[in-house]
């Protein structure tokens, strides 16, 4: 029996490739197997749903829908409540509100741009560190550590405590993939201990702002009051944890991802080379082309909605293949084509509608930081490898390593 494209997206065989798959998906915009999810798969159709109030997020809907092999649990197992991530207005826009007070304009128009000048200080502090030019593990040495340090400064979370999140965080995210050998309950238990553990830690750090602020988010957070009021500690710990994941475990394969892409399209690495204002326009092009978030799991219809000549009835579980929208050739001229000097990028790479990316200014500074030094300083860089071995995850796809060589490393 040939296996359902649901099947072949999570098959780990098919990670370095997935995009002949979401080719034939299209050609079905609204696909649905047995008790499972419907997936999505056409750009407009995909954007449509990410602006329909009838489309939820929110997590304790999720937990009575059909099954849904990447369905979370319901997060209120004693670990931490529901992010803003997974719920729906007017819960998700009163703490997003809250949270950007801290973060971005009108009341902190300076807090990403300021960051400039310390985020070339870490990108070239990690280039100058590589060691040996020969054989460079690019993840590793400078697409892990550079999003994670920043993340870290943003919120004030001590560097040195990163070894003890990065478990936590990875075990969070590798829940999001339904490893097929991994065993579900098990997994489950695993995500829930480390979302509790996680909780712990922040909350000993939030208790510690909260009699020493700083000048970071997590004082402000901790501190602030708004029109909206105060979080609640619980609130808090959630939206911390939040940050913190969605902060690191994206950012690390769009860097990579990118370097990947580059290394194969010579010209337009040399190009960036010369001239590092192209960073801007690749760093789109690359949300659209290798989108580090392949597909938005987790929505539940509110209602019966009509998609394509299909009803996708009441408490359905979606998913949004946003990877295979970024190559609808309904919406993209030559998709498969990596092309910074296409006019119109309007990708789906950082979502769309109420959910789409908070921290999205910060992720495209980093990228175009990261990726424009690289091609600046790496003399004649080349892959040893391609293609790369990936990560296990589906959803937040990107290889694990990346191995390159390259001549020398230019001051
Ligand atoms: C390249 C890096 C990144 C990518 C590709 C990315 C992608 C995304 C996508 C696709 C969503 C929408 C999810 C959905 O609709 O369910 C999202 C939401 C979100 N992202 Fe990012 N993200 C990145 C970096 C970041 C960073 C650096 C932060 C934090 C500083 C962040 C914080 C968030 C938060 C808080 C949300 C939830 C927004 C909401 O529910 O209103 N992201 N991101």
């Amino acid at each position: 029996m040939t296996p359902s494209p649901l099947h072949r997206i999570l098959d780990f065989a098919n990670r370095a490739n997935p995009y002949p798959i979401y080719e034939e998906l299209r050609k079905t915009p609204v696909h649905h197997e047995d008790d499972g999810p419907y997936v999505v798969s056409t750009y407009y159709e995909i954007r449509s749903l990410l602006h329909d109030p009838r489309i939820s997020s929110d997590a304790r809907n999720l937990a009575s829908t059909a099954h849904d092999p990447l369905a979370e649990p319901a997060q209120d197992d004693g670990a931490l409540p529901p992010s803003f991530l997974r719920l729906d207005p007017p819960e998700h826009d009163r703490l997003r509100r809250m949270t950007n007070r801290s973060f971005g304009p009108p009341h902190c128009p300076r807090r990403v741009d300021g960051m400039r000048e310390e985020l070339h200080g870490i990108v070239s502090g990690l280039i100058d560190g590589i060691g040996d030019p020969g054989r460079i593990d690019l993840v590793d040495q400078f697409s892990y550590p550079f999003p994670v340090t920043v993340i870290c400064r943003l919120l004030g979370v001590p560097r040195e405590d990163e070894a003890r999140f990065h478990t936590w965080a990875d075990t969070i995210a590798a829940s999001l993939d339904p490893d097929p050998d991994a065993d579900p309950a098990e997994r489950g238990k695993g995500a829930h201990d480390a979302r509790m553990q996680l909780g712990m830690y922040l909350a000993g750090l939030i208790e510690e702002r909260r009699r020493n602020p700083g000048d970071d988010m997590l004082s402000e957070l901790a501190t602030a009051k708004s029109p909206d009021g105060t979080m609640t500690t619980m609130e808090l710990l959630s939206t911390a944890a939040l940050l913190l994941i969605a902060g690191h475990e994206t950012t690390v394969n769009l860097v990579t991802n990118g370097m990947l892409t580059l290394l194969r399209n010579p010209d337009v690495l040399r190009r960036l080379r010369e001239d590092p204002r192209l960073a801007v326009p690749v760093v789109e092009e690359l949300l659209r082309f290798e989108p580090p978030v392949q597909l938005v799991p987790q929505r539940t219809t509110l209602a019966d909605v009509e998609v394509r000549g299909v009803t996708i009835p009441k408490g359905a579980s979606l998913w949004l293949v946003l990877a295979s929208g970024n190559r609808d050739p309904q919406r993209f001229e030559d998709p498969d084509r990596f092309d910074p000097d296409r006019g119109d990028i309007q990708h789906l790479g950082l979502g769309s509608g109420i959910h789409s990316c908070f921290g999205a200014p910060l992720a495209r500074l980093e990228a175009q930081l990261a990726l424009s030094e690289l091609a600046r300083r790496l003399e004649n860089p080349r892959l040893l490898e391609d293609p790369p071995p990936y990560r296990q995850n589906a959803v937040l796809r990107g290889p694990r390593h990346l191995h390159v060589a390259c001549d020398g490393i230019r001051p």
